[in-house]
């Protein structure tokens, strides 16, 4: 049996499809109780390794583990975990209740919980239509709706806000969260950071098939170098009086601007004052996530790999 954890892990997962290597030794753990994100840009490999995960693709090399087993070894894997893979169809002559109420009887849940998951996800009165006729992000609830139907304990979900409007977005963070405190597992993957940012704690960032981050989105934030961008009255002065006060790092911009690595702005402002510089302008710059983001996926930017 398994064990019960929630526990996602991914071993050393490899996969090649002829010349094209999609996954390359990719290990990560996914912990219940937070929602982690599974990031990378077009064709990074997250889609493959979601359906190894779920055991829909058979790895070249490694593993991976639901609650201590393999996908194949769940038992009832609709109770245990519930998916939303690309490009979901539905079959057209069906109502969306009777889709539900289809997979309802192949995961062994009673009919009443078709109603449940229409409720959850906000399709109860859309539910005797047929899906052919739903948007793309009705389309996204009814297939969360599905993923749902066996009360699981681990939700793995690709690209799930495809589509979404921004209340649909909001609505669906706002279930994740709920969701994950409740002390269940979520893995949910996109390609922009921005669009999941808020809704995740944990991320495992993947670049051409491989891990370029994985850890928390706060742990990321810290690992960037601050920079001040000053602009004084005398920048070869100023140069000077911070090489002095033992800044190495210092860019010299256009318009006589510098930016000082690893600086905080007061202390750049009580070194000007020091050497009688007047200063014009001063600012703080972190990098922002999705720049940083950007860095890790271009493969520009060596990284803080775990
Ligand atoms: N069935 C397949 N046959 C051949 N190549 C494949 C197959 N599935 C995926 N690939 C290739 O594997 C690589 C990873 O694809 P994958 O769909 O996993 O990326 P992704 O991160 O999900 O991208 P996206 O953000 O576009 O959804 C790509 O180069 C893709 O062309
Ligand atoms: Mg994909």
């Amino acid at each position: 049996m398994h064990d019960g954890s929630g526990r996602v892990v991914v071993q050393n997962l490899t996969k090649t499809f002829g010349q094209v290597l999609a996954v390359q030794n990719l290990s990560f753990t996914v912990e219940p109780g937070t929602v982690t994100g599974f990031l990378g840009p077009n064709g990074a490999g997250k889609t493959t390794t979601l359906r190894m995960l779920l055991g829909l693709v058979t790895p070249t090399a490694g593993f991976s583990t639901i609650n201590g087993q393999p996908f194949h070894h769940l038992g009832n894997p609709g109770r245990v975990v519930g998916a939303v893979l690309e490009a979901q169809s539905f079959h057209p002559g069906r109502t969306a209740r009777n889709h539900l109420r289809v997979y309802a009887r192949a995961v062994g849940v009673p009919d009443h919980r078709v109603e449940e998951v229409l409720h959850l996800v906000g399709l109860t009165d859309a539910a005797g239509r047929g899906p052919g006729g739903f948007s793309m992000g009705m389309r996204q609830r009814l297939a969360l709706a599905t993923a749902l139907l066996g009360d699981p304990q681990v939700l793995v979900l690709d690209e799930p806000a495809n589509g979404l409007d921004p209340e649909g977005i909001k609505w669906l963070r706002t279930f994740l969260q709920r969701f994950a405190r409740s002390g269940r597992t979520v893995l949910v993957s996109s390609h922009l950071l921005a669009e999941i940012e808020q809704t995740v704690e944990q991320v495992v960032i993947i670049s051409r098939g491989q891990t370029m981050y994985y850890g928390s989105l706060d742990d990321l934030r810290k690992s960037q170098r601050s920079r001040v961008i000053v602009t004084p009255s005398d920048p070869a002065a100023l140069l000077k009086a911070l090489q002095e006060a033992g800044y190495a790092a210092i860019e010299q911009l256009p318009d006589g601007v510098l930016a000082v690595w690893d600086a905080e702005a007061r202390q750049v402002g009580d070194i000007a004052l020091a050497a009688q510089v007047a200063i014009y302008g001063l600012e703080s710059r972190h990098a922002d996530l999705e720049q940083i983001f950007f860095q890790l996926t271009s493969g520009q930017f060596a990284g803080r790999p775990q």
